[in-house]
């Protein structure tokens, strides 16, 4: 049963505060998570609370969330089983109160929430993947690489926020990784060669001084190749534009290109990248308010790329029905703290899974050294991850924790490759 649940205050990768928990059990194990937190965030995703108080972490201060874990939540979870992953979560909820768990704060919810999975799997003394997803968790999945990064995850001109690459072709997660951080320094060098800078954004891809979409495809697709590999048959192209973020007045405003495109235009110009470049995945290619935009895009390509909707659903297992039901896309990116609690996060899954639907589980643009999700994307079998770059530790420490636990599980270890997408 749980003993105490403490949390503080500890810096993201952007050095923002975020919140960390740590729930003991009465048999001493212990359970640590730290929340996560984005920049190109989705209207629907349930509300992380900041204090605003602009004398201190320039408003970002995560003090009230820190306070309500540690007072009223630890309180009314004192005692529980973290065993029981839904009967805490549904508890969290009903305390909270609010739709959106606004009162309490999502970040100090899915604090508790997480650390309580991880208090549980000590317990029991197995893995994560090992608790939540039982003995039939072995797929390592497929990981998509942001190794361009733009929009709202850096300061150049680039209006597409994520270009991605995905080892289809490897034959183990070790090797995806490999041929990942081959494509990344070849890239480097590329980028060098040509006079661009090679600082890299919140993500850790570079984040080079371009406009277009097709310079910067083009640059990852040339990497591919002088890196040894082909492009589309060992490595496949992923996209994240992150759409609702130049979604402006029902136009698509390509700001650092200096281009407007109506709906019909944005949904021809990526049908033409999708069909000009080996891309097998598009996430949030229309913005989440223009749902006739996403079901033309979906109807026309949907059948030979896939297409992961993100701010469209933010994780909620209702909003992805309503999708399944109407043809918005035919996969879903999964954000625990989008939702606020693992066991909704899940259901997102399950519900993504029953409708042939794929499901991809995600980092923030904001995290830590905390590798949750890792264990989360062996845990579903869900096949795909994305965890941006072959650099900084925020997002190596996802990759590395997936090399363990192939490792781990020896030959029973099945790595998703291609197989792993919807339409590709
Ligand atoms: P975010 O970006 O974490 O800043 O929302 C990631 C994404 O859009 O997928
Ligand atoms: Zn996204």
């Amino acid at each position: 049963a749980i003993k105490t649940v403490t949390a503080r205050t500890v810096v993201d990768s952007r050095g923002n505060p975020t919140v960390e928990v740590d729930i003991v059990l009465t048999d001493g194990s212990l359970g640590r998570a730290a929340v996560p937190s984005g920049a190109s965030t989705g209207a629907r995703e349930a509300v992380e609370l900041r204090d605003g108080d602009r004398s201190r972490w320039h408003g970002k201060g995560v003090d009230r969330a820190v306070a309500h874990v540690n007072g009223e939540i630890a309180a009314s979870v004192r005692g529980r089983e973290a065993a029981d992953q839904e009967g805490l979560d549904a508890a969290l909820i009903a305390l909270d109160g609010t739709p959106t768990k606004s009162r309490l704060g999502a970040n100090a919810v899915l604090g508790v929430s997480l650390a309580a999975a991880k208090a549980a799997a000590a317990a029991r003394r197995l893995p994560l993947y090992r608790h939540l997803g039982g003995a039939a968790a072995h797929l390592l999945p497929l990981p998509m690489m942001n190794i361009v990064n733009g929009g709202a995850h850096a300061d150049n001109p680039l209006d597409y926020q994520e270009f991605m690459i995905a080892p289809v072709g490897a034959a183990t997660f070790a090797e995806a990784v490999r041929m990942g951080s081959e494509v990344f320094h070849t890239l480097r060098r590329d980028l060098l060669a040509a006079g661009h800078s090679t600082g890299v954004g919140d993500e850790g891809g570079f984040a080079p001084a371009l406009r277009t979409a097709e310079e910067a495809l083009d640059f990852v697709t040339a990497a591919v190749a002088r890196a040894g590999y082909r492009p589309g048959t060992d490595i496949g192209l992923v996209m994240d534009p992150a759409s609702s973020e130049f979604f402006r007045d029902g136009v698509y405003d390509y700001a650092g290109e200096g281009v407007r495109r109506t709906p019909s235009e944005h949904a021809d110009y990526l049908a033409r990248l999708i069909d000009a470049y080996p891309i097998v995945s598009v996430e949030d290619p229309m913005a989440e308010d223009d749902l006739d935009g996403w079901r033309e895009l979906t109807a026309r390509v949907g059948e030979r790329c896939q297409l992961t909707g993100d701010d469209v659903f933010c994780t909620h297992q209702a909003l992805v029905r309503d999708g399944i039901r109407t043809g918005v896309g035919n996969s879903v990116l999964v954000k625990v703290n989008q939702v606020g609690t693992l066991s909704e996060a899940l259901a997102t899954v399950a519900t993504a899974h029953e409708a042939g639907w794929t499901a991809v589980m995600s980092h923030r643009s904001g995290e830590t050294e905390d590798t949750t999700i890792a264990d989360l994307a062996v845990a579903t079998g869900c096949g795909q991850i994305k965890t941006g770059s072959l650099s900084r530790s925020d997002r190596t420490a996802k990759y590395n924790q997936l090399i363990r636990i192939e490792e781990e599980l020896g030959n029973s270890a099945r790595y998703a490759g291609r197989s792993a997408l919807r339409g590709a």
